[in-house]
This record gives structure tokens, C-alpha cells and sequence, in this order.
């Protein structure tokens, strides 16, 4: 491993004001919003979806990496070009998610740990021979009565730092994701304090671990209300404390913090990611950015339907999400911006 390597790479991934797409959702999950649409659930459909995503005109500009998923790593343009080959033609930098999901927890009722580390030393290194130069997991934490317990947080981060340790042992940046779900009736107070303690745990885990922590990206939650809470605070006060339970977590070591979406709508996650460029656009030590599944490419997602004749409308809608969140980087993004596709 090259330490000065992953530093480069880590600081690519969050410079000029870009961010990241994630479009490494496990087939069954990208079946699962095929279905939802009436698209068939066919591998062939999936890399129609995926051709059209990054052969998007002009992608690279808002766009610094894309995360992809075990079988888009080896599928190919219609025209015979491998994905990762078009990918970095298009100045955008390969990942891969290298998990293999969340399964529920022994002994631990309601929650999930995830999986994936044996065997992750040679996948790591194969995927690097693919062309990846960065990598993602996700641990999953779920807010409800009594939970997350210290059982579920403890062996998460762990399974995290591993991982990381892991990923920069075969060269690789690692993207370091614990996720405090958005589902339930809690308040953002209470999303706050466990947010806290996760990345408190994270952290900890990722110095016992020996991870350097200048090559590797944290990929959070925002700190939020539970999607059914009845108190659903405004996008200043939730960038608020966002970005103060960072400031109090977050080593400012790490080059970078690159938000998940969750299920926020595309239009309230880049008002949010606005408000926490302008609130603490002196005062943050890391920069502030995205990387967006849903937010990125469900309005696209809608429009493409499955059909060819709706490809360049599909695309154009990304490259609007995109671009609206290099926009809110910069602190300029503005609500009418979305009647005025670009
Ligand atoms: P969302 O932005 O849709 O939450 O997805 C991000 C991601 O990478 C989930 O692991």
C-alpha cells in the first residue's frame, strides 16, 4: 500500500466541488424499483440502466466517482467497452461495494449486522486489478425502543474498521458508511445522540484498527427526524445539527464527509446540503459533499421507464440532480433551480 496514493485518491473523490453517485444497489434492490416501474427485472435491463447512467453527457463534470456494484464491475456497453473503461473516460473514478448485505443479528431482535469479510482480502484485490480505486460498506443502524443496542454499534464499527484497514492494505480508499436509518418516530434529537455515539464508535474502531485516516471517506446519515416523527425540523436546523454532531465526532483528518440520501427526496437533499455548505463554510474541517443513490437517480430512473426513446430525457434529469448538488457544495443552490433543468 501506498499511503500517499490513498491520500490523492481521497482528496479527488471530494475536490472541485463534486460528489459521488452511488449506483451499487444489489440486484434484488434494483429489481425491487424495476418492479415498482414495470421495467422487467432482467440482468440485460440492468445494464441498459447502468449504460445509460455513465454514458451521461457531462457526468464528470459534477460527478467525481461512481460506486458500483459486483456484477456492473464486469458488464459492458452495448458497443463492447467495459463499464470501468467508460467510467474513467468520463474523468469519473471507479468504486466498488464490497459488502454483501445486512442480515439480522443474532441475539439482537430488530436488528443488522453486516457481512462480508471473508474472503474480502482476495475480492479486494481482484477488484483492484478491475480497476477500482475505492470502496464502499454499509453498516445499518435502526432507532427504536431500546435500540440501537452497544451490541449491534460495537460490532458494526468493528466489522467497518476491518474492512477499511482492509481496503487500504490492497490500495484501495475506503468509504466508511454507518447508516442511522431515517425509518421510525424518533426525534432528531434522538437521531443526533445515536448518530454520536456511532461515529464516536466508528472512529474508535478505525484507530484500533490502524486505518489512515487521511485516505479513507466517511459516508453518514444527516442527522434527521424519524421519517413518521410529527416535529420535522427546517433544512437550516437540520444542517445544523448535521453538521455539530460532526464537528464533535469526526477526526478532521478524514479529507472528507459524502452523505447518503436515506430516502430523502432529490429536491430536500440538496437544500440541506446547500444549508451546510453556507452555515459552516469556514468552519468545517472536511469537505462537505454527497454521494446519492435515490436523491441522484430516481427522477431518472421514472423517466427512462425501460425505454430507449426515453434514454437522453433519463439522462438529462441526472445530470440536473448532479449538477444541483455540486451547485449546494458551493453554497448556490436555490429551490427554483428545479423548475429550470440545465
Ligand atoms: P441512498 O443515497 O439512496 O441512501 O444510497 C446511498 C447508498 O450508497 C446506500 O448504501
Amino acid at each position: 500500500m501506498d499511503a500517499q496514493d490513498l491520500i490523492d485518491t481521497a482528496k479527488m473523490l471530494v475536490a472541485d466541488y463534486k460528489g459521488l453517485l452511488a449506483m451499487d444497489e444489489s440486484n434484488p434492490t434494483c429489481n425491487k424499483r424495476f418492479a415498482k416501474l414495470g421495467i422487467p427485472q432482467t440482468e440485460e435491463a440492468r445494464r441498459a440502466y447502468r449504460e445509460l447512467i455513465i454514458t451521461t453527457p457531462g457526468l464528470g463534470e459534477y460527478i467525481s466517482g461512481a460506486i458500483l456494484y459486483d456484477e456492473t464491475i464486469r458488464q459492458q456497453k452495448k458497443d463492447g467497452t467495459p463499464f470501468v473503461q467508460a467510467i474513467t473516460d468520463a474523468a469519473i473514478i471507479p468504486g466498488i461495494k464490497v459488502d454483501i448485505g445486512a442480515k439480522d443479528m443474532a441475539g439482537h431482535p430488530g436488528e443488522k449486522i453486516t457481512e462480508g469479510l471473508d474472503g474480502l482480502r482476495d475480492r479486494l484485490h481482484a477488484y483492484a486489478q478491475m480497476g477500482a480505486r475505492f470502496a464502499k460498506w454499509r453498516g445499518v443502524l435502526t432507532i427504536g425502543a431500546g435500540i440501537p443496542s452497544r451490541g449491534c454499534i460495537e460490532a458494526n464499527t468493528q466489522s467497518l474498521a476491518r474492512y477499511a484497514a482492509l481496503c487500504q492494505e490492497a490500495g484501495l480508499v475506503p468509504m466508511v458508511e454507518p447508516e442511522v436509518l431515517m425509518d421510525g418516530e424518533h426525534t432528531l434529537s434522538r437521531c443526533s445522540k445515536v448518530t454520536e455515539e456511532v461515529l464516536q464508535t466508528v472512529f474508535n474502531q478505525l484507530y484500533t484498527q490502524r486505518v489512515t485516516l487521511e485516505g479513507m471517506i466517511l459516508k453518514p446519515n444527516m442527522v434527521l427526524p424519524g421519517l413518521t416523527c410529527s416535529q420535522q425540523q427546517s433544512v437550516d436546523e437540520v444542517a445544523d445539527a448535521t453538521v455539530n454532531c460532526l464537528l464533535r465526532s469526526v477526526p478532521a483528518a478524514v479529507p472528507g464527509i459524502a452523505f447518503l440520501s436515506g430516502g430523502q427526496s432529490g429536491e430536500l437533499a440538496s437544500a440541506r446540503l446547500n444549508a451546510m455548505n453556507v452555515r459552516f463554510k469556514s468552519r468545517s474541517p472536511w469537505a462537505l459533499t454527497f454521494s446519492f443513490a435515490r436523491a441522484i437517480q430516481q427522477p431518472a430512473l421514472e423517466l427512462w421507464q425501460g425505454k430507449e426513446a426515453n434514454l437522453s430525457a433519463a439522462q438529462q434529469a441526472l445530470l440536473h440532480r448532479a449538477k444541483c448538488n455540486w451547485v449546494a457544495r458551493r453554497g448556490e443552490y436555490k429551490p427554483v433551480m428545479e423548475g429550470t433543468r440545465t
